[in-house]
């Protein structure tokens, strides 16, 4: 058997004579054989060279390393395209009067799924994945897939997957016509099946030509968008993403086609696509932390502690049994333990309910999870997470504890919120194994996790848990010791402004749309509302000196008792602006001698965007955060900053830096105050005419 290079990445080769001969085109182009140009040429080449090669019955086209072609080369994006397209090469396999069989394991993406709906026919391994993620990358399939997909698997799941570009497996592909056979010996049963093709005589049906399934009611379309409007408000390509569907079904192939073309080009040169594509790479840097060897060992990680069954320690012991670690929770005694842990019954009872996780499934999570109030237990485990109360001397006293309990090697971790890693690592032995995790609430949901490096966390530690991060199905993004870490510092500094603004007039509704329509799920206020007004908040040292104290003083508590910023419905937990909040902010406002007057919402959004990009370029420049993309991807999963803007870096290099800089500087002028200080950073970085997004840390 000869095997020809036809380019850098695809061979051509063949297997069996006479009737059985199939010509075998295989593609490897590490790391997930993306649609680079020369993938495209070598597919477009083995094509013609086996359609050409009458000693050919049929051909098969598969993969070489982990997974089929997982998409376009998204780093070609931002260059001129190189010849051949991608087109050519789809109509090599689709107009080829041989059989031509996709042989897919793996994840077959986007352009990858594109191509494969070119071939005649599919075949899979059991554990293939097939999806249009463009979504994910504020595009949609560019090279036909939206014309193909609704015509293979019907127009109403082809919405579900192109709007939420979640792929889908191979049982169910194959019960919806996306692949034809499910075979263990991916390469042998897809040459066993192109042979019976051709044995059969089977037609060759081009997908381009299937009208059977694309009659459907429009109030489809209008019920779809009625059913995503919520999840998918401020993105562009969802939207786009339905209108090409709906041109598949009203209109001939090539306009669907032409429709297509005209959309994703559209998306393509927006702003929204960059920002998304940027975000694509800036999460998977972000996981990689320099200067560390790839092959610093790893502790095993096989058992877990954690400290506390709070709001947090619950939600990050669910986090770890979710995975099959199992986890052993402490708490102080056994009635908070009890509550902790009817907390995390309830929720797991909830998925089951909703279905996302099996009755069975919830209750062997809940067998993984073995509730204490005895810190010995924590003997034999391999890593602990503290998640007491938010104080010091307390965490303190507990690391010095933890630290005579846990055998040695055993890593230490707190979910502190603001204090100082360094100083709980000096309370122990082994300030080598600590180290700072923090979760995002709640913690079993929300995908950040801030791994707070202290002076003395040893190289290894940091490997296991920047490791341990991604299996327990979380973003890491490494920082630095300081007050808040990358995320909580920069949230107070837009609370400052946020609070200014409330003496000045402008109400907590007002503040909470204008963030609202930015594309936070939430604002400031309606943010406190639900995670409790009172946290933090002490009635004995509470003098009536905010707005926040005076409320707490007068018995709101947010969410939980109904009156916070807001009243709350108590059935359906409808927020409603209370007259008597604006009354006590404007009666506080004047006792401190602040003129109130009407705020805009342009005001309120630059006086509470700006401060943040200001002092995540401080933190860059201190070395807080190792790349200006960390700090988006802490906003954009820690705090729900829309991710079509690409986070607060990201946003200011579109805004503009010496517009940015301008704003800073005379809203500083006008207002005072350290968090108008202009950072440095900032300042060189747009007098040089360059780009915070590329700005790199101390
Ligand atoms: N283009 C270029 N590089 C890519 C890529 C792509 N489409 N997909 C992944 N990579 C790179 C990653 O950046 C990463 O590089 P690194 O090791 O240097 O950081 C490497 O491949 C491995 O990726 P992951 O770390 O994500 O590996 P996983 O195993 O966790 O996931 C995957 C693999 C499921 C394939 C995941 O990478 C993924 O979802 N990729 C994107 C798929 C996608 O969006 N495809 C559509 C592209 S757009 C398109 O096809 C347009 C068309 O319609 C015309
Ligand atoms: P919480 O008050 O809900 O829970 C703390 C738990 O620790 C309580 O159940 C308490 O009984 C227990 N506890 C106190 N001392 C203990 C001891 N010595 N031994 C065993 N258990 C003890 O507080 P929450 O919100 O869970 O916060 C915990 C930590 O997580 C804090 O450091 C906080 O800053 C941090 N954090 C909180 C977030 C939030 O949104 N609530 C978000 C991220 C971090």
């Amino acid at each position: 058997m000869r095997m020809t290079a036809l380019t850098e990445s695809v061979t051509l080769e063949h297997e069996g004579e006479g009737p059985a001969r199939v010509a075998v085109i295989t593609i490897d182009n590490p790391p997930v054989n993306a649609l680079s140009h020369h993938v495209r040429q070598g597919i477009l080449d083995g094509m013609t060279q086996a359609a050409a090669d009458e000693s050919v019955t049929a051909i098969v086209l598969i993969c070489a390393g982990r997974t089929f072609i997982a998409g376009a080369d998204i780093t070609e994006f931002s260059s001129a395209p190189k010849p051949p397209s991608l087109q050519a090469a789809q109509v090599a396999m689709e107009d080829c009067v041989k059989p031509v069989v996709a042989a897919i394991h793996g994840t077959a993406l986007g352009g990858g799924l594109e191509v494969a709906m070119c071939a005649h026919f599919r075949v899979a391994d059991a554990g293939a994945r097939f999806g249009l993620p463009e979504v994910k990358l504020g595009l949609l399939p560019g090279a036909g897939g939206t014309q193909r997909l609704p015509r293979v698997t019907g127009p109403a799941k082809a919405l579900e997957m192109m709007t939420s570009g979640e792929p889908i497996g191979s049982a169910e592909a194959l019960e919806c016509g996306l692949v034809d056979e499910v075979v263990s010996d991916l390469r042998q049963g897809a040459i066993e099946f192109a042979r019976k093709v051709v044995a059969e005589g089977r037609p060759l049906t081009r997908i381009r030509d299937r009208n059977d399934k694309l009659s459907v009611d429009p109030s489809l379309f209008t019920d779809f968008r009625k059913k995503i409007g919520a999840k998918t408000r401020g993105f562009l390509a969802p939207e786009y993403n339905v209108q090409c569907i709906e041109a598949a079904v009203s209109q001939p192939f090539d306009e669907g086609v032409a429709t297509e073309r005209r959309l994703f080009e559209v998306l393509m040169s927006g702003t929204q696509s960059k920002a998304q594509q940027y975000y694509f790479f800036a999460e998977r840097e972000a996981a990689k932390v320099p200067g560390l060897a790839k092959d610093t060992p790893k502790r095993p990680i096989e058992k877990v502690g954690v400290l506390g069954a709070g709001t947090m320690g619950g939600g990050i012991s669910m986090s770890f049994a979710n995975v099959g670690i199992p986890v052993t929770v402490v708490e102080r005694d056994q009635e908070s333990l009890d509550r902790g842990m009817a907390v995390i019954r309830s929720n797991y009872e909830r998925s089951a309910k909703r279905g996302s996780i099996s009755a069975a499934e919830a209750e062997a999570r809940l067998a993984l999870i073995t509730p204490s109030v005895d810190q010995s237990e924590f003997s034999d485990v391999d890593m602990v997470v503290e998640a007491v109360f938010e104080d010091l001397d307390l965490k303190k006293q507990v690391f010095g504890e933890l630290d005579r309990i846990c055998k040695p090697g055993a890593i230490m971790a707190s979910n502190t919120s603001f204090l100082d890693v360094d100083q709980m690592a000096a309370a122990t032995q082994r300030p080598g194994s600590v180290i700072g995790t923090h979760f995002f609430s709640p913690a079993n949901v929300m995908k950040l996790l801030e791994v707070v490096r202290g002076d003395r966390t040893d190289d290894e530690v940091i490997a296991t848990v920047m490791t341990l991060s991604k299996r327990i199905n979380k973003i890491p993004t490494l920082v630095g010791v300081c007050d808040g870490f990358v995320g909580n510092r920069m949230l107070s500094q837009r609370r400052i402004e946020a609070d200014r603004l409330l003496l000045e007039g402008a109400t907590p509704a007002q503040i909470d749309q204008v963030i609202y329509d930015f594309g936070f799920p939430m604002g400031p206020y309606a943010m406190s509302d639900l995670a409790g007004l009172d946290i933090g908040w002490n009635a004995s040292t509470s003098s009536g000196s905010t707005v926040r104290e005076i409320l707490c003083e007068s018995g709101r508590r947010g969410q939980k008792n109904g009156r916070g910023y807001y009243v709350y419905d108590a059935e359906t937990r409808a927020s409603t602006p209370d007259p008597e909040v604006v009354e006590t902010i404007r009666a506080f406002a004047a006792s401190q001698g602040v003129a109130q007057r009407t705020v805009t919402d342009d005001e309120v959004l630059e006086r509470l965007l700006l401060p943040i990009v200001n002092e995540g370029a401080k933190i860059l420049e201190e070395g807080i955060a190792t790349r200006a993309s960390d700090i988006d991807v802490v906003w954009i999963n820690g705090y729900g900053w829309p991710v079509y803007t690409g986070g607060p870096m990201f946003w200011a290099d579109t805004v503009g830096l010496p517009e940015v800089v301008a704003k800073i500087r005379a809203y500083g002028e006008r207002l005072g105050g350290r968090h108008w200080d202009l950072s440095p950073l900032l300042e060189r970085v747009a007098t040089d005419g360059g780009k915070l997004q590329a700005a790199t840390g101390a």
